[in-house]
């Protein structure tokens, strides 16, 4: 991909999608955004125009809305997909399944199927190490077995199926699916930031959302597992380390190697109760907290192996627990409420 490429990122109000945007466009990219505002605000596509001081034009729409994605691609010369849009919440999922399917899978297809109309074969996927359920070992490649445990997870494993049949019916396809461990942190200007719309389901905002004083204390889920301290391990990531391998998986599609599924993590793993320390290091405060039962569906240690993305794509995550605190406290504390602040 020429780096003067336009790219449409879909989803890219989002926490990732903003975040990826700014990296983009400093790396020369044109974009054209697509999203609905269902989870993100106009708001946050301002904040990254007064970081990178490029205007992003952001247009109001469906993925599941072929005809405007037909207008999209037939206005815009448009090279690429970088395809985030989609619904995130676990439990969501498990009580609203038709809603998770239609969103995420029925709207890939339907993109896939604009993309193919307008002869764009490049696609990047927003993927999840959660197609790794529970796994046997660690750290976790790409080449172990995959499995859900709840829609959303299901949701991404069918998609990530779905394009893999894609290419093996025209190889001019190409697809990186990108595995993403635990995206936390913000932007370091503190003007952009992961704003859940209720109460968090992932530690980090909850964390953050207890150190400026909206929720009382964090409930640790479960101090009876295997791991160093009982509590679940998990491998965060920067979510700009998490940008950058955006970026760098646009210029392995021009090689024009088909279809890969990447991890994008450290290779590291934290502990809950060391994820909280680093936390309260980073906002000078001591954080109320207190152990509770196991979140059903949990696996007690999660961490990738992180060498395929660093061979085929030169991508390595470089900022670790320090700056991924400093950062998402920076965020929080700046934007209280988030993007209503
Ligand atoms: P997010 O909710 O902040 O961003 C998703 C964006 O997509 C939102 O702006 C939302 O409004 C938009 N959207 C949703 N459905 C849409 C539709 N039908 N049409 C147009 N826009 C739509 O989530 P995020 O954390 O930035 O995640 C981005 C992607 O990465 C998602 O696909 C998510 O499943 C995946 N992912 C996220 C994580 C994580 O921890 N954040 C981990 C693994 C994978
Ligand atoms: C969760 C999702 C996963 C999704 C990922 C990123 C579940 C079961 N899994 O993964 O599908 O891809 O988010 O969006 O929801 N924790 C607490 N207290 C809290 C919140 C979390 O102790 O209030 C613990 C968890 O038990 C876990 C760790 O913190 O050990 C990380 O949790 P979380 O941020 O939700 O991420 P995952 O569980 O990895």
């Amino acid at each position: 991909m020429q780096s003067t490429a336009r790219v449409l990122v879909t989803g890219g109000a989002g926490y990732i999608g903003t975040h990826t945007c700014i990296q983009l466009l400093s790396a020369g990219y044109q974009l054209l955004v697509l999203d609905n505002f269902s989870n993100s605000s106009p708001e946050a596509l301002h904040r990254v125009q007064a970081i990178t001081g490029i205007e992003v034009p952001g247009i109001e729409g469906d993925i599941n809305d072929a005809a405007l994605l037909d207008r999209l691609f037939e206005q815009h010369a448009i090279d690429a997909v970088i395809h985030f849009a989609g619904l995130k919440a676990v439990g969501e999922s498990v009580a609203q399944p038709l809603r998770y399917y239609h969103n995420n899978v029925s709207g890939t297809v339907t993109l896939c199927q604009a993309m193919q109309r307008a002869g764009v074969f490049n696609l990047v996927f927003s993927s999840s190490a959660t197609v790794y359920g529970d796994p046997a070992t660690l750290p976790i490649r790409e080449d172990f077995p995959t499995s859900a445990t709840n829609p959303y997870g299901r949701s991404k494993l069918i998609i990530e199926e779905i394009l893999g049949d894609l290419y093996t019916s025209d190889p001019r396809w190409n697809v990186a699916l990108l595995r993403y461990f635990n995206p936390v942190g913000a932007h370091p200007s503190g003007l952009i930031g992961e704003d859940p719309s209720d109460i968090p389901n992932n530690l980090m905002p909850y964390i953050a959302q207890v150190a400026v004083g909206r929720r009382e204390r964090l409930s640790v889920f479960g101090s009876d597992y295997p791991t160093v301290d009982g509590t679940g391990v998990r491998d965060y990531i920067h979510v700009m380390d998490l940008a950058d391998g955006h970026v760098r998986a646009l210029a392995w599609l021009q090689q024009g190697l088909g279809i890969k599924a990447f991890n994008l993590g450290t290779g590291r793993g934290y502990s809950v109760l060391e994820m909280l320390k680093a936390f309260e290091q980073a906002c000078g405060k001591t954080l109320a907290y207190e152990l509770v039962a196991r979140r059903p569906g949990d696996v007690a240690s999660c961490y990738a192996d992180p060498t395929l993305a660093e061979q085929e794509l030169g991508w390595k995550a470089t900022l670790g627990i320090e700056a991924m605190c400093a950062d998402g406290w920076r965020w929080q504390s700046q934007n209280p409420e988030g993007y209503r602040s």
